[in-house]
């Protein structure tokens, strides 16, 4: 089993080819999805504190950045109170027309609906709407919801290094799908 200590490095990446044919966004019945609003500062800490259990902040790590934008970050609310959220980044490292999925997390009191797919989903909408063709995300070899998430999104897993490999194996072999290592591929090309 794959543990949060371990910190493995490089991190995981996954790609997702296309952006043209992504599913139906069906937000769940008792939530709704919006964007950013000013104010909304301190839900996406709270949400980004909880899951990925460091203390965020917003204004340094999305609204100080240059490819802040409040319609890239995507929240899910219950309430008009976000509990969930994904944002539909760039890096330079990508180039424009590439979209990068980043900091997706959903409180653990809404977990289990995937709402983090929804989420995410909205997201890659976003990336879209821009005229982004295709995705790319890192993840960790402990994230396993956000593995499967991703992967129900059409995510396929990309080598960045040799010590993947067995990584990717062992993802494959705590998610019981061998189809996971299958689509392994060494670059972005697919
Ligand atoms: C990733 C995250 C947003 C997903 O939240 P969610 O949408 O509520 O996720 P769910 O509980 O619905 O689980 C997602 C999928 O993972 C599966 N899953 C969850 N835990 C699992 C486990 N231990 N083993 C196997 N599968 C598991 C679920 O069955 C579900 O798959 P399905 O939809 O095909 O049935 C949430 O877990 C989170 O906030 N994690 C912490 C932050 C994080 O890691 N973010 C991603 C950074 S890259």
């Amino acid at each position: 089993m794959v543990n949060q200590a371990q910190n493995l490095s490089p991190q995981l990446m996954m790609y997702r080819e296309s952006l043209s044919n992504l599913p139906d966004l069906n937000i769940p019945q008792g939530y709704e999805l919006r964007s950013f609003c000013p104010g909304d500062e301190k839900w996406w800490e709270r949400i980004i504190n909880v899951t990925f259990q460091y203390q965020s902040d917003f204004k340094k790590e999305i609204l100080m950045q240059q490819q802040f934008k409040p319609e890239r970050i995507k929240f899910i609310c219950c309430n008009n109170i976000p509990i969930a959220t994904a944002t539909a980044w760039e890096k330079d490292d990508y180039g424009k027309e590439i979209g990068y999925l980043h900091m997706v997390g959903v409180l653990p009191e809404h977990s289990g609906k995937k709402l983090g797919y929804y989420v995410s989903l909205a997201a890659l909408y976003q990336m879209a709407k821009e005229g982004k063709k295709s995705a790319v995300l890192h993840t960790d070899d402990f994230r396993i919801p956000a593995i499967k998430t991703y992967w129900n999104l059409g995510f396929k897993p990309v080598l960045v290094h040799e010590n993947q490999i067995e990584r990717w194996k062992n993802i494959s072999l705590i998610l019981n799908m061998p189809e996971i290592f299958e689509k392994l591929t060494k670059n972005m090309v697919m």
